[in-house]
């Protein structure tokens, strides 16, 4: 077990919490302050226990100048102090006078938010290689370093693990929230039945070895079906194939083909907008220039009929193009038999959980997990760093 922010005594102290504020941004509007909402039950922690809070995040990737200005954070900072009802001090800077200062002036109970730990990464990618030098001067900066950005917690960074090795350490109630559901896994209660949508084989291949081992069955959705579909000798049109890892997928049918679940039929066009005419095909009958954009009916009937008895459900990645509505329906039908049934559903992974939210499933599942790469090199049975740096009890 980890140290947490409840194991320190936090009065007057310079607390540094790291949190993943790494939010989707469109025309300056925040479009899923999920991971705000959820960092706030330990910086609301640290507040109220008088700690000088600074705050850390990363926001996006900067790797230009055009970069700085896309992702600068004092728009969190904004956000920030609309939730807490007043001001949230932000430093524009990484380092320097301006945060010194800032930090200087922290009365306890003050939050500040400093700027972007990646403006770091311009000159040098200090933030992303965990330069020693940056690390230090962060930690010079606080007394005490809480972990809660559990999304970030695969990355090897100066703001999470260079830190963390500096100052005395904890875990903050958000990354223990997510450890405890994802530990849950570990010990499933069975069956344990995991759906796996998305577009990429190449993404998933950890997971997908690592579940296979674990799980009672996989059913497979997404445009990485028809990887599978083609690997088993299957006609799958012009729908996407990720053909390097077509013999990965070989491997896995043959080494697990009781436990995959593979799509029968599915919806077809051959352009995918929502005006393209389409249709409902099985496999066989799928014309040279069509695609697949969602599964089809039967396999809709099929999947839920091996959720059916399912004691547990992981789920990452959604089963359609459900950008476009009409491509939605496998994964909306599947989520709301699901929810129907009361199951225990855990989501991982930014574009199921942003189609759940999406289509009104935000409070009916069990649990959304804030990762997305953190989440799968978990299941993969990998170390997270930004983990691994807490001290245990
Ligand atoms: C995420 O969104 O998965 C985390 O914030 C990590 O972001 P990154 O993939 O840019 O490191």
């Amino acid at each position: 077990m980890k140290k947490t922010i409840e194991d320190y005594e936090l009065e007057g102290k310079k607390v540094i919490i790291r949190v993943d504020f790494n939010v989707p941004i469109k025309n300056g509007t925040i479009q899923d302050d999920s991971r705000i909402q959820k960092s706030l039950p330990t910086i609301n922690y640290a507040v109220k226990n008088q700690a000088k809070v600074i705050l850390l995040s990363h926001l996006g990737r900067v790797k230009t100048e055009e970069d700085l200005a896309k992702n600068n954070l004092k728009i969190v900072a904004e956000h920030l102090s609309k939730i807490f009802n007043q001001p949230i001090l932000f430093s524009s800077v990484t380092r320097g006078k301006e945060l010194e200062d800032d930090v200087a002036s922290l009365e306890n109970g003050q939050v500040l938010l400093v700027q972007n730990t990646r403006y770091e990464d311009l000159e040098g990618k200090k933030e992303s290689t965990n330069d020693k030098n940056l690390a230090s001067y962060w930690a010079s900066l606080g007394d005490i370093f809480i972990n809660d950005a559990f999304a970030t917690a695969h990355r090897a960074h100066a703001s999470n693990v260079g830190i963390g090795a500096l100052l005395p350490n904890g875990v903050g109630f958000l990354m223990e929230k997510e450890l405890n559901y994802l530990k849950k896994l570990e010990d499933a209660k069975r069956p344990f039945v995991a759906i796996l949508g998305g577009s990429k084989v190449s993404d998933k291949i950890g997971v997908i070895e690592n579940l296979v081992l674990k799980c009672d069955k996989i059913l497979i959705g997404g445009a990485m079906a028809f990887t599978f579909l083609k690997a088993e000798g299957k006609e799958v049109g012009k729908s996407l194939v990720d053909s390097e890892n077509l013999a990965f997928c070989e491997r896995m049918l043959k080494i697990a083909r009781e436990k995959i679940v593979l799509p029968i039929d599915a919806h077809v066009s051959c352009e995918m907008t929502e005006a393209s005419p389409s249709r409902i095909v099985d496999f066989s009958s799928i014309e040279q220039e069509e695609q697949a954009f969602d599964l089809g009916p039967e396999t809709i009937k099929l999947y839920q009929e091996q959720l059916e008895s399912a004691n547990t459900i992981f789920w990452n990645g959604p089963l359609g193009v459900v950008e476009i509505e009409k491509y939605q329906v496998a994964t909306e039908e599947i989520l709301d038999y699901l929810t129907k049934l009361q199951k225990e559903v855990i989501l991982g992974g930014g574009d199921i959980a942003s189609a759940a939210k999406h289509l009104g499933f935000e409070e009916k599942v069990t649990y959304i997990s804030t990762g997305g790469g953190a989440t799968l090199e978990y299941l993969e049975g990998k170390e997270l760093p930004g983990l691994k740096v807490i001290t245990d009890k």
